[in-house]
């Protein structure tokens, strides 16, 4: 495994990771996951290290892909609830990173508040990753675009066209990243539904650099028209239920289904992060359909989960 200098680096948004850092977890990525189809299940660069896993929300993919990560990486994961740690009783963030860091050699967290995920980076010792917070989801922005990498054999010039809530924290990782690895991206969101200005003013900033292009369209028809890429998340994220009636109303026109899927044309493909809410932002037809990279995506989070603990930790 080629050895690059993210050793000791939290991972809290890719707005502070290179291009080239990016492209060294992607490629980690791909070398692990060839590596374990030829055989080599278990890579213990990781022997007897043990990481906290803290969850704030539910999670299938992310917490089973870490856990199981750590494993084949020969560490021990420990999958912690936050009700039932002190911190939900109250002991401050701050404390808890410093009490971890002295039994742990990285902390995984999935929290509601972006700003816990920093508070928990500024104060603990030890690496900490960012395994989904209300403003970004890094760790399945890399894995996709792994798996676009797999796929289409290239990143730089490829469309993306983002279909659905422009405000989305997958889409908000998926942007950076996008930006910075020279994919153009277009979304296609309603006008009220437009990405945090921060992570726009980094990801045009990127973009500028790479030759990317970021391009805004209220009509999903035009915006899909010549695409790689169609991906969609759910129209209400974890945490968003009060807002679920309204975001439905506004969302209903950019379902992704196979009139839209046929207006792409013929080379596009399908993605979703999951979980997925048939029959609202996706169909049956398309999430089953033959264009549809979903559960390559969805394995593709454990071998770039293990890329990211792997370089972080070791
Ligand atoms: N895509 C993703 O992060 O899924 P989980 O919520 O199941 O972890
Ligand atoms: N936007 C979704 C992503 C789930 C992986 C959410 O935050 O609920």
């Amino acid at each position: 495994m080629t050895l690059y200098n993210l050793k000791g680096r939290s991972l809290t948004c890719l707005t502070e990771y290179s291009p080239d850092e990016i492209r060294a977890i992607i490629e980690t990525g791909l070398d692990l996951k060839r590596r374990y189809y030829a055989g080599e299940k278990v890579i213990p660069v990781l022997k007897g290290r043990s990481i906290a896993m803290i969850f704030e929300k539910p999670s299938t993919r992310t917490r089973v892909s870490f856990e199981v990560a750590a494993t084949q990486l020969g560490a021990r994961a420990l999958y912690l609830n936050w009700r039932d740690l002190q911190l939900g009783r109250g002991e401050t963030i701050a404390d808890t990173a410093r009490v971890l860091s002295r039994y742990v050699d990285g902390i995984v967290a999935r929290v509601k508040e972006h700003s816990k995920i920093e508070e928990l980076a500024r104060y603990a010792d030890v690496p900490v990753i960012n395994a989904l917070s209300d403003l970004s989801h890094p760790c399945q922005a890399l894995g996709d675009y792994m798996t676009i990498f797999e796929k289409l054999g290239r990143l730089k010039g490829v469309t993306l066209v983002f279909v659905g809530d422009g405000s989305d924290n997958v889409l908000h990782s998926l942007l950076v990243a996008g930006a910075k690895l020279g994919v153009n991206i277009r979304i296609a969101s309603p006008p009220q539904l437009r990405p945090d200005e921060r992570i726009l003013a980094s990801a045009r900033q990127a973009a500028a650099e790479s030759g990317a292009s970021i391009e805004f369209y209220e009509d999903p028809y035009e915006a899909v028209k010549g695409a790689d890429v169609i991906y969609t998340d759910v129209w209400v994220s974890m945490g968003q239920e009060e807002q679920r009636e309204a975001k439905i109303r506004l969302l209903r026109p950019y379902q992704v289904n196979e009139k839209l899927m046929e207006h792409a044309g013929s080379k596009a493909v399908f993605m979703h992060c999951l979980p997925a809410h048939r029959g609202e932002e996706v169909t049956d037809e398309v999430m089953d359909g033959e264009r549809s990279l979903v559960w390559d995506q969805a394995e593709n989070r454990l071998h770039i989960q293990k890329a990211i603990l792997a370089l972080l930790l070791r």
